[in-house]
């Protein structure tokens, strides 16, 4: 909860309370002027997913609060990964790094709306069950914005230079995520009694 609160605190104090790009390397600061509606409403949407998540897995809001986890629900895949995840999907054809860097940023957007429209066709199913397991594996590319930020102080950190090291993070920064949910799921459906959540 406090990682993804201070990766949108960043994004507030780098897009609301700053210009477009001043945070980030030049050549990508061009790219964020040239379409700021697309970073504006990738960053506010994708923060909202960003806030809303981790409440969304607390026990309490899915039993004992259920009408805010919908109201919630209905924000983090309206606002959160559907703005957020188009324009991120706009934002990759131009990202910065090349190749790589887009195809990484091309295929995460693809997968976050994927796994988000695959959770809500569950629960209008009433499959909970397959609902929640849609829903990690979608926040566990969500927390891909968290991630990115700790690998891009890490290699900042070591001294390696950002055109270098910034295309392996379109990929570096997610895929470990997805697998680490999918283990914890294989896990999980392996120590849970069957028709319990
Ligand atoms: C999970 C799906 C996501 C995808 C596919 C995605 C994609 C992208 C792309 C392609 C860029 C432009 C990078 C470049 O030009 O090199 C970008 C930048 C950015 N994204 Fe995302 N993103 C995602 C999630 C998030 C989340 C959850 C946040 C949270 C607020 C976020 C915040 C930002 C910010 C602040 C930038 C501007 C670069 C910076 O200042 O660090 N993104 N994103």
């Amino acid at each position: 909860m406090l990682s993804c609160l201070g990766v949108a605190g960043y994004g507030v104090f780098g897009y609301a309370l700053a210009a477009p790009g001043t945070t980030v390397h030049p050549e990508m600061r061009a790219v964020f002027e040239r379409y700021s509606a697309a970073i504006y409403a990738h960053v506010f949407g994708s923060m909202v997913a960003l806030l809303i998540g981790p409440f969304q897995f607390l026990r309490s809001m899915q039993q004992r609060h259920l009408n805010w986890h919908k109201k919630l629900g209905w924000a983090y895949l309206v606002f959160g990964v559907g703005v957020g995840g188009f324009a991120g999907l706009f934002l990759a054809q131009h990202a910065f790094g090349g190749r790589v860097s887009q195809l990484g940023f091309g295929a995460l957007a693809l997968l976050w709306l994927g796994t988000a429209a695959m959770g809500l066709r569950a629960v209008k199913k009433r499959d909970i069950q397959a609902h929640r397991r849609w829903m990690v594996r979608n926040f566990a590319l969500t927390f891909g914005a968290v991630t990115l930020r700790i690998q891009l102080g890490s290699c900042f950190g070591a001294g390696l230079a950002f055109e270098s090291f910034y295309p392996w993070l379109a990929w570096t920064s997610w895929v470990p995520n997805a697998v680490a949910a999918e283990l914890w799921l294989r896990r999980r459906r392996g120590s849970t009694p069957a028709g319990s959540n």
